[in-house]
This record gives structure tokens, C-alpha cells and sequence, in this order.
């Protein structure tokens, strides 16, 4: 009970926390170049964002990640962002369902996602990738889920004072998983990015979707460290791989490895350039949070049709009238991303 009590408050800790966040990363894509088109025969309202995901069709790349559930606080937040995903066809990820796993009283602030966005939509479970297999089809039957969302989350755990402090057998584990269930399983990090060497291993056990969830956006090593001063871990807070470098590690792998490119994803240039590099859908945290909280539902819609909007326009300026069309574009890699490539 006391364990259910400290998980509900760190759950309104960590929104608290991302939004009073400091320090400033860098995703690197700043460090791709994407070529102008000036002479685009093309009509903006033409420009088709639609694609295909987790066997269902959505109207633009683009998707509202895992962030939260669990409390009546909660639930208001996920209302309004699966309000958010409804109004442009977009899919979204619930927080981690672990609580839900003991508490009842939490069902309603993860199945109002569903009951928003309607069965046609994409939504998407979490837990924790050392989950047990009937954990994960309990938290996927509870939402009607598409598809689960295992985290891998260390540098969190270890940052928090009642984290984890072991993780071994956790590939096994999501071995276990992916070979026992018939719907999709992605492994995904939570800003700190996944490497090469680690998308091969979970390419290898059967894993083909992850989303690479790197630094540049959510920094958890921040959020725990001011949850408490213990230890303070200020002088790790570079730690990670950029989102632009893990994209272009994993995209390397295999053309059948779906990836959800997130972390520091804030505006429709992001997008774009994530695209290119070859993700297949793009993933928005902290920023569409910070939107909401500060700002309202009608800021935080509003910061969504601007995304998809510009990403119209961006798309026009290259010549591309569907994503299809923007995967094939080139692109250059200069500075510090080309030096750790
Ligand atoms: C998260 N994230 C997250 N991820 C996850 O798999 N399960 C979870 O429960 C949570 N909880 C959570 C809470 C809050 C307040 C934030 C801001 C984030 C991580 C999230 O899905 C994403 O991977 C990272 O935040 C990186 O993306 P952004 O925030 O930089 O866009």
C-alpha cells in the first residue's frame, strides 16, 4: 500500500519536475541538412501525412507518447491528450499501467484513452520491460491495446532512491514476451536513447518495433535528482545518446525494424528530419505535456495543428507529396553527428 502511495506521488513528481527542467541537451538534428525545393509541383492541400501503423491507418506520422495514469490528475491529462490524438487521427501511448496491475481505483484513468479516441484508433500499452507475460495481457486487455510499449528505463532506476538496481535477465525476459503474444511488442528507452549494439540484440530475439526515445527532450536523471538531494547527480546530466544518432544507429539494422523516433522531438523541423532519416512514426513527450499543463487543451491542440500543419508546408518545400515520397529524399550529415557516426 505504502509502495502504491510513493508510485502515485513520483507519478505527479515527474510531470511537476519535466516541466521545471533546466538543463538544455541536444537531439543533434541540427546536424542534418535537408535540401530546399523551389520549384515544388505540388499543391499544399494535396500533402498527405497518412500512413500505416501497428496494422491500423493513421493520418500523420506523428504520436502522443507514454506519459501518464494512475490518478485523478491523471485521468484529466489523458482525456485531453487522447482528445488531442482523436482530433488528428494520431495514436497514443498510455504511462506505465504497473499501478493499475494492484490498484482498481486507477482502471478509469488508463481506459479513458480508449474511450475517446474510439476502437479505430491506435493505442498503446506500457509497462515496464521486466513485466511478467500475464501483466502484460492484463494491461493490454485493459485498454484494448494495439500494441505494448515494454521500457527500458536504468538510468532512471538507478537515479531514483527506491529504483531498481538489478536488470539482469531482462532480454530474456522480453523474449519471453515477444514470442507469447500475437500483437505487436516495442521496446522503447525513455531519453537516454537506444545504441546499435542493443536494437541488434533486440532485433535478434524478435523485437521489430522500438522507439529510440533519446536525449534532447525529458532528461530523467534531472527529474529524479530533484525528487532527491541525497546525491546529487547534476554532473551526469549529459548522459545519453541523441535522438538523431540512435535514429540513424538503429535505422541501419534493418529495413523490418519499425522505429518510433522520440526524445527532445518539440517542433515540425524535428518531425521531418526524423522522417527522412527514416522513422516511421515520430514521438512527442514533455513538450505537448508542458503545452497542456501551461497552457490548457485549447494551447495544447493548438500546438498540434501547428505541428502538422508546418510539417504540410515542410514536405512542400521538398517536393514530397506523401511520406512515402519524403523516406526517399536525401539528406547531409555535418558536425558533431557526423564526428559520432
Ligand atoms: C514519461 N515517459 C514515460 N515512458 C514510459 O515508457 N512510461 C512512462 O510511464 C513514462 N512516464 C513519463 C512521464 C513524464 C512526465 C514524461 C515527461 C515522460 C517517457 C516518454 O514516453 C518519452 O520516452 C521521453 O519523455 C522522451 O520524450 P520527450 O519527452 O523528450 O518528448
Amino acid at each position: 500500500m505504502k509502495k502504491d502511495l510513493i508510485r502515485k506521488d513520483r507519478k505527479k513528481e515527474h510531470i511537476e519536475y519535466s516541466l521545471k527542467s533546466t538543463y538544455e541537451s541536444d537531439t543533434l538534428f541540427k546536424d542534418i541538412y535537408i535540401e530546399h525545393n523551389s520549384l515544388p509541383d505540388l499543391n499544399l492541400y494535396e500533402i498527405n501525412g497518412g500512413t500505416s501503423f501497428l496494422g491500423k491507418n493513421i493520418k500523420y506520422p506523428i504520436m502522443i507518447n507514454a506519459m501518464t495514469g494512475g490518478t485523478k490528475f491523471s485521468q484529466e491529462i489523458n482525456r485531453n491528450l487522447s482528445k488531442i490524438a482523436k482530433n488528428y487521427g494520431i495514436p497514443m501511448a498510455v504511462g506505465s499501467q504497473t499501478i493499475a496491475l494492484r490498484d482498481k481505483e486507477s482502471y478509469n484513468s488508463f481506459k479513458i484513452v480508449r474511450e475517446t479516441v474510439g476502437e479505430k484508433a491506435v493505442v498503446i500499452a506500457n509497462l515496464s520491460a521486466q513485466a511478467s507475460l500475464e501483466d502484460v495481457k492484463f494491461s493490454m486487455d485493459l485498454i484494448d491495446a494495439d500494441a505494448i510499449q515494454l521500457h527500458l528505463n536504468p538510468a532512471q532506476e538507478l537515479v531514483m532512491k527506491e529504483g531498481d538496481r538489478d536488470f539482469k535477465g531482462v532480454l530474456k525476459n522480453i523474449g519471453k514476451i515477444v514470442s507469447n503474444i500475437e500483437e505487436p511488442v516495442i521496446v522503447k528507452e525513455v531519453g537516454f536513447g537506444i545504441s546499435k549494439d542493443v536494437a541488434q540484440r533486440l532485433y535478434d530475439i524478435g523485437i521489430r518495433y522500438i522507439d529510440i526515445s533519446g536525449k534532447g527532450g525529458t532528461n530523467f536523471i534531472e527529474i529524479e535528482n530533484r525528487r532527491d538531494d541525497e546525491i546529487d547527480f547534476s554532473d551526469i546530466y549529459s548522459w545519453g545518446i541523441p535522438t538523431a544518432l540512435s535514429l540513424i544507429h538503429c535505422r541501419s539494422i534493418s529495413e523490418d525494424l519499425n522505429i518510433i523516433s522520440s526524445g527532445g522531438i518539440r517542433t515540425s523541423l524535428d518531425i521531418l528530419k526524423s522522417l527522412v532519416v527514416g522513422a516511421n512514426v515520430v514521438g512527442i513527450g514533455g513538450q505537448i505535456l508542458k503545452e497542456l499543463i501551461e497552457g490548457g487543451y485549447e494551447v495544447a491542440n493548438s500546438y498540434m495543428e501547428g505541428l502538422i500543419y508546418k510539417l504540410k508546408i515542410l514536405m512542400l518545400l521538398t517536393g514530397s507529396k506523401n511520406i512515402e515520397e519524403l523516406k526517399k529524399l536525401p539528406y547531409k550529415i555535418k558536425g558533431e553527428l557526423k564526428d559520432l557516426i
